[in-house]
């Protein structure tokens, strides 16, 4: 085949509210080439202040989700042509991870097979990740020579317990879907004719939300891994004053109004109707 032209490298639909994004490079298992990358990070330019967009899912065409960074387009090329192209490289790739790690809109991870090292940092990145059962994910690094760089060993060092991550990438071991849900890599895994029926699901549910309080909420996750109790405390505090400036003293206003007045929704079973909330 001849090579796939750079706009090409990543294709998406939007259906519903819901943008399913996906890595296009399945004859090279979706790894990821600095055409791939820079073209990702366009994508999710794109999408990510649309009006028609609530979701954000990210996966793979083909019979992979990502081999991981390209050996020969992000290795060696760069590598030949010195520290400058080698930068730029890890910039554009690490660039598109940070955006998606913050990105405005909930983001869901669908991994339908192979997930290996640079695949780690998208991972990460992801709200909420799914995966196949019978995906395989791999810190291969260690089976060629390098260390899980690009953020990869530190991403499994972060999710996993200890005793794992650190098996997991000194042994070049693979995991099943299922045991990367056990060891808390991904959210949960469920039978692959299954897969995209889930996420579709978990997409319909996070539509539901009041969308600036998923926002808060999210960054909040995120953030305070990196704080004290007491820093998160004032954290929240602040983060919830700032949401309510945005709409969310209306939001709230509204859904306790649906709760105690109207009596048709309860917190505690589930979203209130965003739509009533004064404009
Ligand atoms: N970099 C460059 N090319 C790749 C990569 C990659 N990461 N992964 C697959 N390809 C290419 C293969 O070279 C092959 O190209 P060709 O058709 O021109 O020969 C094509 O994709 C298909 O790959 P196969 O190996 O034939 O596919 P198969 O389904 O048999 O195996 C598997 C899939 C297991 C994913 C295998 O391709 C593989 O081990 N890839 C490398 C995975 C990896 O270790 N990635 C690097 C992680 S470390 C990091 O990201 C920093």
């Amino acid at each position: 085949m001849t090579e796939r032209p750079e706009g090409d490298t990543v294709s998406y639909t939007v259906e519903n509210r819901i943008a399913w994004v996906k890595y296009n490079r399945p004859e090279k298992r979706n790894c990821m080439s600095p055409k791939l990358n820079r073209q990702m990070m366009r994508v999710l330019d794109e999408l990510e202040f649309r009006d028609d967009v609530g979701v954000l899912v990210l996966t793979g065409e083909g019979d992979a989700f990502s081999a991981g960074m390209d050996l020969q387009e992000y290795f060696r090329e760069n590598e030949a042509q010195g520290i400058h192209a080698i930068r730029k490289a890890q910039r554009e790739a690490y660039g598109w991870w940070d955006r998606l790690r913050w990105y405005e809109k909930p983001t869901i991870g669908m991994v339908n097979g192979w997930a290996f090292g640079g695949a780690y940092g998208p991972l990460h990145a992801l709200d909420i990740v799914v995966a196949a059962d019978d995906a395989t994910f791999g810190l291969s690094e260690i089976n060629w020579g390098i260390l899980p760089g690009g953020g990869a060993s530190k991403v499994a060092q972060e999710l996993m317990p200890f005793r794992k991550a650190i098996y997991h990438a000194m042994m070049g071991e693979n995991l099943t879907g299922k045991q990367a849900a056990e060891q808390g890599l991904v959210t949960e895994s469920v039978p692959a004719d299954h897969l995209s029926a889930r996420v579709l699901e978990i997409a319909q549910v996070l539509l539901k939300k009041d969308q600036n309080a998923l926002r808060s909420t999210k960054w909040a996750m995120k953030r305070m891994s990196e704080m004290t109790f007491d820093n998160a405390m004032d954290y929240l505090i602040r983060a919830q004053e700032a949401l309510n400036s945005m709409g969310g003293l209306a939001a709230r206003k509204e859904a306790t109004r649906q709760f105690l007045d109207e009596k048709t929704f309860k917190p505690g079973l589930g979203a209130f109707d965003t739509a009533k909330i004064a404009k």
